[in-house]
C-alpha cells in the first residue's frame, strides 16, 4: 500500500508553495509517464518513417487494448482523439441532421460541447433542448426524470455527461442510457472526467457513444483521450478531419488524421502501470475520502451549502462561492485571479445558473491542509 498525499508530491512535477485543487481541467502527468512519452518521441525520431508507417498501426491498437480492459469495452470499438472536444465534434458532426430535429443535452453540458451541438444543429434548422436539471440536487432522479421531460419524437440524440463539469457530480449514467434505449433515441456519453476517477463499463451501459479522456483522471499526456462507438453505429461516424483512411472502417478512419505525434495514446499503458502501482481502488477511495473531509471542511469553516449528496460525487466537488454577488464570468475571473495571485491557490471559479461557484477536486498527490488553505483564502474575503 503506498502513502498518498505529500509522500507521494514529487512524483508529479507540480511546482512548490500552491494549493493545486484543480486537477480536474487539465490533469497533471507523472514524470514516470512523461518519461515514457520522452522514450516513444525519442524513438519517432530515430527514424520517423519506420516509426509512423511500420510501427505506429500496431503500437495503437495495442495502446487501445490496454484501455479496453480498464473501461470494459473492445480494442477494436476504442478509437483514438486527441481530446473529449475532438471525439464529440466527430460524433455530432456525422449526424444527419434536419429541419425540426433537435438534439437533447442538459443544463450541465460542457460548455463547448454545448457549442458544438449549437454548430451543427442550428444551421440545418434543428434545434438543441436542455434537460433543466437542479443544481443544489437531491440524487440521481432528478437526472433521469429531467432527461425523460425532454426526449421525444423529434429527439436524434442525446448528449449526457457521465461526470459533469460546472456541478462536479457523478451522474446515474447507466440509467440515463437504458432511458434513451427504451425511447430508441442513440446517446452520446461526455465521459470526459470519468476514465480513472469512476469505473466504467462501456460494453455492458451500451451507449452508442461515448468519449473519454485519459489525460485528467488516468493521468495520461495531454491530447489522450478516446472515442467509443458500438459496433453498429460505426459505419456512419466519421472523424472532423479526413484523411487516407477514409471509407476503410471506423478504425482507419480514425488512427491516421494527418502527421501528428502520438506520444500521449502510445504513452497510456505507462499511466495504467501507474496507476495499478498507485492501485485504482485505493486511488478512488483517497480521493473521495479527501473530497468528503475538504467539502466538510469548507461547509463548516466557510458556512457553504453542500449543494448535492455525498453519494453523487466522486473525486470533484463544486460548492457556492462565498464571494458571489453578480454571478458573471467576469466575477468569476477576479476570484480565480484573487485566489492565485494573493493565496497561490489554483482553483476554478466560474459563472453558472446566475451565481459564482468554484470546483474542487482532491487527487492521491493532495491533502486536507491544501483544501485548508483554500477555506483561509476565501474567509480573508475578495
Ligand atoms: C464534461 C466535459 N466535456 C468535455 C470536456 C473537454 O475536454 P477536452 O478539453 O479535453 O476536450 C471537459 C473538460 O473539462 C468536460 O468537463
Amino acid at each position: 500500500v503506498r502513502e498518498f498525499g505529500r509522500a507521494i508530491r514529487g512524483e508529479w512535477t507540480l511546482e512548490d508553495g500552491m494549493a493545486f485543487l484543480n486537477h480536474g481541467s487539465f490533469g497533471a502527468c507523472p514524470r514516470v509517464v512523461l518519461g515514457a512519452q520522452h522514450a516513444l518521441r525519442a524513438r519517432m525520431e530515430a527514424q520517423p518513417v519506420r516509426f509512423l508507417v511500420d510501427e505506429l498501426p500496431a503500437l495503437m491498437r495495442a495502446s487501445a487494448d490496454h484501455l479496453a480492459a480498464l473501461v470494459g469495452a473492445r480494442g477494436g470499438d476504442l478509437a483514438w482523439v486527441d481530446n473529449a472536444t475532438t471525439g464529440a465534434n466527430a460524433v455530432v458532426g456525422s449526424m444527419r441532421l434536419g429541419e425540426g430535429d433537435e438534439i437533447v443535452s442538459s443544463t450541465h453540458v460542457y460548455g463547448a460541447v454545448h457549442k458544438t451541438l449549437l454548430h451543427y444543429a442550428v444551421p440545418h434548422g434543428a434545434r438543441v433542448v436542455l434537460a433543466d436539471v437542479p443544481f443544489p440536487i437531491d440524487g440521481p432522479d432528478a437526472v433521469v426524470d429531467a432527461c425523460a421531460a425532454v426526449i421525444g419524437p423529434r429527439t436524434k440524440l442525446v448528449v449526457v455527461d457521465h461526470v459533469t463539469s460546472f456541478s462536479g457530480l457523478v451522474w446515474p449514467i447507466e440509467r440515463v442510457v437504458a432511458l434513451c434505449r427504451e425511447r430508441g433515441v442513440p446517446v452520446l456519453v461526455d465521459a470526459a472526467h470519468a476514465p480513472g476517477q469512476v469505473p466504467m463499463d462501456l460494453d455492458r451501459v451500451g451507449a452508442d457513444y461515448t468519449v473519454g479522456n485519459c489525460h485528467k483522471w488516468l493521468f495520461a499526456p495531454k491530447g489522450c483521450a478516446f472515442l467509443h462507438v458500438r459496433e453498429d453505429r460505426q459505419d456512419a461516424i466519421h472523424p472532423t478531419v479526413i484523411s487516407h483512411g477514409y471509407g476503410r472502417g471506423f478504425l482507419e478512419e480514425f488512427d491516421w488524421v494527418g502527421t501528428k505525434d502520438p506520444s500521449p495514446w502510445l504513452a497510456l499503458p505507462a499511466a495504467i502501470e501507474f496507476v495499478e502501482s498507485l492501485g485504482i481502488d485505493a486511488m478512488r477511495a483517497y480521493q473521495r475520502d479527501l473530497c468528503e473531509q475538504a467539502v466538510a471542511m469548507l461547509r463548516d469553516r466557510v458556512g457553504l451549502d453542500v449543494p448535492a449528496p455525498a453519494s453523487m460525487r466522486a473525486a470533484m466537488a463544486t460548492l457556492p462561492h462565498p464571494w458571489s454577488r453578480e454571478g458573471t464570468d467576469a466575477e468569476g475571473k477576479v476570484f480565480h485571479d484573487t485566489l492565485w495571485a494573493r493565496d497561490r491557490v489554483e482553483v476554478p471559479c466560474f459563472a453558472w445558473g446566475g451565481r459564482t461557484w468554484f470546483r474542487i477536486s482532491a487527487q492521491v498527490y493532495g491533502d486536507l491542509a491544501e483544501h485548508e488553505r483554500l477555506a483561509d483564502a476565501l474567509l480573508r474575503g475578495p
